[in-house]
């Protein structure tokens, strides 16, 4: 079977500072992105481009020199989309524990060649976890319907 996750691991670097000493919020949403990317393409083997993100919220700041771990996740697909949940860890080199700094889900669609969206393999959840995180990304899509609509003047 084709792996559905993946995890990045890597120091918070200097390069990544904001001006109040901590890690950038836009530093993390590019992690988010990579870890995302990365596991759409493993997924199906072909180029994606993220076509929604959403529900980011930023729980705990990351310091430099924190070692970060970014866990991205594919709890759904449709014809041409993986719904990608991400969650961005960090600790102290010398800590045991690592805590959760954000949560967020996002969205990948395939691409052809011609850059239309083309159908990906579909995700078959079989564990309860698997099972339970689906649902939660199904959730979110109608959740998603009513923010839309009310957004849509402005798109
Ligand atoms: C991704 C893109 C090709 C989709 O084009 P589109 O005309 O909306 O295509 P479709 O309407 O056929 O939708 C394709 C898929 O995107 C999904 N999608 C479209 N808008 C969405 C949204 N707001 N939220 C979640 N999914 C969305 C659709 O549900 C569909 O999924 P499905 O095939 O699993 O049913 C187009 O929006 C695009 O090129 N966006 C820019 C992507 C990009 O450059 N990203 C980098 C960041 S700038």
């Amino acid at each position: 079977m084709v792996d559905y996750h993946i995890t990045l691991r890597f120091l918070a670097e200097p390069s990544d500072i904001n001006f109040g000493g901590k890690v950038h919020g836009g530093a993390v949403m590019k992690w988010i992105d990579q870890a995302g990317y990365a596991c759409a393409v493993n997924w199906c083997k072909q180029y994606a481009v993220t076509v929604y993100v959403g529900g980011i919220r930023f729980f705990k700041p990351i310091f430099i020199g924190n070692l970060v771990e970014i866990r991205a996740r594919l709890v759904h697909t449709g014809c041409s989309s993986m719904h990608i949940i991400v969650d961005v860890f960090s600790k102290r080199l010398q800590d045991a524990d690592y805590v959760k700094n954000t949560h967020c889900l996002i969205i990948f669609v395939a691409l052809g060649e011609d850059g239309k969206p083309v159908d990906v393999p579909a995700f078959q959840p079989s564990t309860d976890e698997e099972k339970r995180l689906q649902e939660y990304a199904l959730r979110l899509m109608n959740l998603r319907k009513s923010i839309e609509d009310e957004m849509k003047e402005f798109y």
